[in-house]
């Protein structure tokens, strides 16, 4: 079912997550940059993902990989221009494409000019741009969202707050219940100022040209705010700016909590791998589900899955990412087969699947990596994305050792050209199944969905999806089991279900029984 307020081209969309840095380095300094992105736009066009999630590519220290941002108007010169930034959103759009970039309204760098105000010790225009205490010897340890702080860094008596690593102070929104002086409340004429201010970058980047944003760590914004209640109203302040000035905008949250993203306005949420998703069980667990062990449990994602998809159906979309920057790659633990039968499932569920770049090709994730600005264990992956067997494997013409950070050295690295050569290559698999998606509306964004077979330590997992004019039943085994159902476990699928896709061998059905075939996927319609 669809919300009323939803942008149609989500119902289509496939997303594709760009980490710039690592993606196409076009003047060969090293680093990937946005003429090298416009590059590949027909690439990932040809891979059917037709919308862009940048991750920030603002003017930073990169201490956190550009999510500690120092000028939140410009582009960061690695990058290009705000001249290049516009020509990308051109060259999307003219490709009939989309694109979302960062939005990172929670902290800023420790070099944003905001911040060096607010350090002074006299009282000026940003003194409260920021979460700051009165008193440098009294951290925040009992004050709940506040990851830690800065102190001693100035003349200014007291504690600024910190998001997240320590070069990143936290943007002040108020407090949901404020218990101190210095705790503004969200209404505060200093924490409304933040908010405008969030505001006018909203306005200048989607005047320049893009779709909307993701939104980084977007349920933190207000402290003490257990029940959310104050960060889901400082969305819809939001939401009505952009629903009045820029009604298009697209918002995507980093928040984990679909039921409290989609109130606040999100038109989508991620299911995350921190959180109480039970995301990792899939993929990235000891056992997990989609490997061909067979030792993995899909229930637990399944009851959380569906406790979120009814408290928030009609009103929103939930994603499953393939993966993101900060985790381990889907490639960690699952081999080529196994991440078929993983994209499968990824471009069949409801909701809207985003690709992690690379992830199309099963680039590997490279364990033990020297952290590269700010990444520690998520660098392994974030390394180059790896075009073809040539030099830097297409992504740069710099000599090796100018890469800003280094490449998969094995052997058996998987590469874009070469898999694009092999018909059964996982970069056709994942090219078939996005075509597929977009062919059968029972498989789109807002098409129906319901549980048929999902049990405890158990295979298949088989689900239906539904629109006016058809029903598909999606039956995946991931395990190298060859198992067979009786029609009591599956008396929704109709006898004359007809198989019209599989990877690998197809499912069998026949006199009431579901005879599916090790490490399968089979669609059936009707
Ligand atoms: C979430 C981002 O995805 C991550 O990369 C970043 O380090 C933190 N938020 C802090 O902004």
């Amino acid at each position: 079912m669809k919300n009323q307020n939803m942008n149609d081209w989500l119902q289509t969309a496939v997303f594709y997550e760009i980490y710039p840095q690592s993606f196409k380095d076009s003047n060969g300094d090293g680093i990937g940059d946005l003429n090298g992105i416009i590059e590949k736009l027909d690439y990932i066009k040809d891979l059917g993902c037709n919308a862009l999630w940048l991750n920030p590519c603002f003017v930073s220290p990169f201490m956190d990989a550009g999510y500690d941002v120092a000028d939140y108007m410009r582009i960061a010169p690695r990058y290009g221009t705000n001249e290049d930034m516009k020509r990308l959103c051109e060259e999307v759009h003219r490709r009939g494409m989309h694109i979302l970039l960062d939005l990172v309204p929670g902290h800023t760098s420790i070099e944003h000019d905001w911040f060096r105000e607010s350090m002074k010790a006299g009282r000026n225009e940003f003194t409260d741009r920021y979460i700051w205490n009165t008193n440098v010897w009294s951290d925040f340890k009992d004050v709940s969202g506040i990851a830690g702080c800065l102190r001693g860094i100035s003349p200014r008596n007291g504690c600024c707050a910190v998001n997240f690593f320590s070069s990143q102070p936290a943007l002040n929104y108020g407090f949901a219940n404020p218990s101190a002086d210095w705790q503004l409340a969200p209404d505060s004429e200093a924490a409304i100022a933040t908010r405008e201010a969030m505001k006018e970058v909203m306005r200048f980047w989607l005047s320049l040209g893009c779709d909307g944003f993701r939104v980084d760590m977007a349920g933190s914004l207000v402290k003490n705010d257990p029940d959310s209640a104050e960060t889901i109203k400082l969305w819809q302040d939001f939401r009505a700016f952009l629903d009045e000035e820029y009604p298009a905008a697209v918002l995507v949250s980093e928040w984990g909590e679909p039921d409290k993203s989609l109130q606040g306005g999100f038109h989508m949420d991620f299911l995350l791998h921190f959180g109480p998703s039970h995301y990792l069980d899939l993929f990235r667990v000891e056992e997990p589900f989609f490997s061909r062990r067979g030792k993995g449990d899909i229930s637990e994602f399944i009851t959380t899955y569906m406790k979120n998809y009814c408290l928030t159906e009609g009103k929103g979309l939930i994603c499953i990412p393939s993966g993101n920057h900060d985790m381990p790659r889907i490639a960690w633990k699952l081999d080529e087969k196994e991440l078929k039968i993983a994209f499968a499932f990824l471009l069949s569920m409801p909701g809207v699947p985003f690709i992690y770049y690379g992830d199309e090709i099963g680039m590997h994730y490279l364990e033990n990596l020297v952290s590269v600005e700010g990444g520690y264990d998520r660098t392994g992956a974030r390394t180059p994305m790896q075009w073809n067997g040539g030099k830097n494997c297409g992504f740069s013409e710099a000599d090796k050792d100018k890469l800003y950070i280094c490449q998969d050295e094995d052997e058996s690295r998987p590469d874009a050209e070469a898999q694009i050569q092999d018909p059964d290559s996982l970069w056709h698999e994942v090219r078939r199944l996005t075509a597929l998606r977009k062919e059968h509306p029972a498989l789109l964004a807002f098409g129906g969905f319901s549980v048929i077979y999902a049990e405890k330590n158990k295979y298949p997992f088989i689900y239906q999806r539904t629109a006016e004019t058809e029903t598909v039943w999606v039956v995946l085994n991931p395990s190298d089991r060859e198992i067979t159902l009786e029609k009591e476990d599956i008396t929704q699928i109709p006898e004359d279900a007809e198989a019209f896709y599989h990877i690998h061998e197809p499912a069998v059905y026949h006199s009431g029984r579901l005879c599916v075939p090790a490490q399968s996927a089979t669609f059936f319609i009707r």
